[in-house]
């Protein structure tokens, strides 16, 4: 299982990881949020962190 966190000061609203990942949503400021804070390890995850130009994803073992 995976932390998912989404540093909200970093991110600039590029929606890439939500396009990429079912576990990131877009909330009504523009900024991406996980759908859960712990889910399952999925590559999906690890590619949305990856897309983020701005690397405001954290995905940590939880
Ligand atoms: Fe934000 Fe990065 Fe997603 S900028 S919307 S966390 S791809």
């Amino acid at each position: 299982r995976w932390r998912l966190a989404v540093d909200a000061e970093q991110c600039i609203g590029s929606a890439a990881c939500a396009g990429a990942c079912a576990r990131f949503r877009m909330t009504d400021d523009g900024r991406a949020e996980p759908v859960a804070e712990v889910v399952d390890a999925e590559e999906a995850v690890r590619d949305a962190a990856e897309c983020c130009p701005v690397e405001a994803i954290t995905v940590t073992d939880a």
